[in-house]
């Protein structure tokens, strides 16, 4: 298994760019399910994830060709899902328990094809993680699901009929699922306590150029129109925003200053804002914004996740390992996953002083961090310790990369070229 070793200590310098997203890809992926033609999606992240959501939909008979890089600058790889003869319209376990969003292609398979049989995903590192808000909404559009013998077992015969859902909960998957499966249901749905993610409203437009009608992007309540068919289209994945909250801490952790390209600041609000409380500076420029610490270590600053537009949970290890140099304490509050706080552990190895209380870790700064041998847990567990690495005094060897993987592009090489001391150790 790879390892990676930083030696920390190094401010970083320069400009970084940033991929498209990859939460925002793999819904867009499984879309291709609702048509017969072409989707070519563009700036596609180069990810595990994403390879192993190409290779769910290559088993289910999808047609992907990948197109070398984005013509259009981004940067990205251009994917394209033909599914015409996805007749297969099983998503086995081997592949679901790998990656817990290839649970999305059930709402487009069981509107498409009247049936659709999903491996339940099971629990993951950050939490149990049910499904049963996407079972309980596709329900609602007609559709009789079953559980049997680990899979989903979900039927809708003579098709999907519009309904009003009102998910008790945020979900971003579950919205996402329903999302497409109303794209292809009788009449209007309706989705109330959607949630309001970009990714969201990335996917929404990209269901909007195939042919559906959708009102009401980034609030919490969608009105669907479904069509009988859809077209393909083209469409590019906007820029990856935890991708970019990321290296956008990797500058105020090392007290350095990096541009991040290819994206945009309003992606991340919330993360400017505790940045900038922190004691960071943010200016746009003309290809996206950059992000600088000069003067003195950061001071502490409380954060709360929330669904968007709130602070992201996929930031919270990362802001947390920033606050663990904090002049001062932060309160960190996790109210979406429950058990999302694995990096603390190997956070106080480094040197770092976090106590945990229930949902909260108070987090008291300390001066320097030490290098200590880490492991990987999960995608933005092993992130946050590559960040603290950057920070610490001599050596961090990061295990269980493949979580990494999972989510950041090339992130080592991304690193070195803003002066980082970053290698990986295959084995
Ligand atoms: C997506 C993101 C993930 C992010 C999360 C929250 C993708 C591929 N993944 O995950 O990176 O951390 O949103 O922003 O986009 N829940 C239920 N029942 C359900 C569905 C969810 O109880 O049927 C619970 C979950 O256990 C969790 C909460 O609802 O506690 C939010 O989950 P959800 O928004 O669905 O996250 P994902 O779509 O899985």
């Amino acid at each position: 298994m790879d390892r990676i070793r930083i030696r920390g200590g190094k401010p970083l310098f320069g400009t970084l760019a940033i991929t498209g997203a990859k939460n925002a890809a793999l819904p867009l992926m499984a879309a291709s399910l609702l048509t017969e033609e072409t989707l070519e999606l563009n700036n596609l992240p180069q990810l595990a994830d994403v390879s192993t959501m190409a290779h769910l939909l290559g088993e289910m008979g999808v047609r992907v060709t990948l197109n070398g890089n984005s013509p259009d600058g981004c940067g990205g790889r251009v994917l394209e899902l033909n599914a015409r003869s996805a007749t297969n319209t099983t998503a086995p376990y081997d592949l679901v328990r790998k990656m817990r969003a290839s649970v999305l292609v059930l709402g487009p398979m069981v509107a498409r094809h009247g049936r659709a049989r999903v491996s339940l995903p099971g629990g993951c590192a950050i939490g149990p993680r049910p499904v049963d808000l996407h079972l309980g909404a596709l329900k609602k559009l007609g559709a009789n699901i079953e559980i049997n013998e680990g899979y989903v077992e979900a039927e809708a015969p003579n098709g999907l009929t519009g309904a009003h859902i009102v998910f008790p909960s945020v979900t971003v998957g579950g919205t996402e699922n329903i999302l497409m499966a109303a794209a292809l249901a009788r009449g209007e749905t309706v989705i109330s306590n959607a949630a309001r993610e970009p990714e969201i409203g990335d996917l929404a437009k990209c269901l909007i150029a195939m042919g559906v009608e959708i009102e009401g992007i980034g609030t919490d309540t969608l009105r669907v129109q479904g069509r009988e068919r859809l077209n393909g289209v083209r469409h590019t994945v906007l820029p990856d925003r935890i991708e970019t909250g990321t290296y956008a801490v990797a500058a105020a952790i090392t007290g350095g200053s990096l541009e991040l390209t290819g994206t945009r600041l309003e992606l991340i609000d919330t993360v400017g804002a505790v940045l900038t409380a922190a004691g960071a500076e943010i200016e746009e420029t003309e290809t996206g914004f950059k992000v600088s610490r000069r003067n003195g270590p950061v001071c502490g600053v409380d954060v709360m996740t929330e669904p968007y537009p709130g602070f992201p949970t996929d930031m919270q290890a990362q802001i947390m390992a920033l606050m663990t140099v904090a002049d001062g304490a932060a309160m960190i509050t996790e109210t979406v996953f429950e058990n999302r706080f694995m990096h603390v552990p190997e956070l106080c190895r480094m040197g770092a002083k976090i106590n945990v209380h229930g949902t909260s870790a108070i987090v008291r700064g300390v001066p320097q961090l030490s290098g200590a041998p880490v492991m990987a847990t999960d995608l933005r567990a092993s992130v946050s310790l590559v960040l603290a690495g950057l920070a610490a005094n001599g050596v961090t060897e990061l295990n269980r990369v493949y979580h990494l993987d999972r989510g950041y592009e090339r992130i080592e090489e991304k690193l070195v070229g803003c002066g980082a001391d970053i290698e990986r150790i295959k084995e």
